[in-house]
């Protein structure tokens, strides 16, 4: 499974998002579609996508009753997407029946990645509204294990638990990470950042990258240098 960079196409529109999709003329970039563009425009945003020769990561992050998730997976993997998620909080019976309603006719399947503790989850929050008295590092490890344990080829994290991700889980589970900043670049929102470089280094698979390509007055030299530090 080669390393590759997923650009994260938060756009509120297809118009938008096809607009910045034409600036890639030479390379067809992996691109992540999450729920705002597929509420917005439905199943045809992910086959127009398809069509034009991108990768697709549909971060969905379903979480329901087994049998409602089997299902729906059974839908979505039909749109020949590379790459969906889950919430790994859906305990294991979930992910086995996600990977189960995954699986095609023909036996292929896309990638399919859990959801840890979601970056905007502190450990306060998660012992005052979860009640979980565990530290953040030792529930994404407790998760990512439940993931792999269940038939999941990796999971979603920070940069900075990839490393330790790996080490339990083992190299070949793959770790999906955002949260990524070049060292001269606005953090935004994100606190827990990584250069591509450095997550290069410690062993992500993936990196997804949002505003630093997509908010940039030259989107495609940008995705190149991140290309040229992950990848190459
Ligand atoms: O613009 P930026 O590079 O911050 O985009 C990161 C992308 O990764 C966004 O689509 C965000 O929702 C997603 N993401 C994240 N942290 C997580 C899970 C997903 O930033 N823990």
């Amino acid at each position: 499974m080669g390393k590759d960079v997923i650009i994260a196409c938060d756009f509120a529109s297809a118009k938008a998002t096809y607009t910045f999709l034409d600036n890639f003329t030479d390379t067809k970039p992996f691109v992540k579609i999450g729920m705002e563009l597929f509420y917005a425009e439905g199943p045809e945003i992910v086959k127009n996508i398809k069509a034009r020769g991108h990768k697709i990561f549909l971060d969905l992050k379903l979480h329901d009753i087994p049998n409602t998730v089997k299902k729906s997976m059974a839908v979505l993997s039909q749109f020949d997407i590379d790459m969906i998620n889950i919430h790994a909080a859906g305990t294991k019976p979930m992910m086995e029946a996600a990977l189960e309603g995954l699986i095609r006719r023909d036996g292929t399947r896309p990638i399919l990645i859990a959801v840890t503790q979601l970056t905007s989850t502190d450990e306060e929050t998660m012992r005052k509204d979860l009640l979980i008295d565990k530290s953040i590092d030792e529930v994404v490890i407790h998760y990512a294990l439940n993931a792999k344990r269940s038939g999941l080829d990796g999971v979603v994290c920070s940069p900075l638990e990839a490393e330790k991700v790996h080490n339990l889980c083992g190299k070949e589970f793959l770790t999906v990470t955002p949260g990524i900043r070049f060292a001269d670049s606005e953090a935004g929102d994100q606190k827990r950042i990584m250069t591509p470089t450095e997550a290069k280094k410690i062993g992500s698979d993936y990196i997804v990258v949002g505003r630093p390509i997509t908010a940039a007055k030259d989107p495609v030299s940008v995705y190149n240098r991140c290309v040229a530090e992950f990848v190459d």
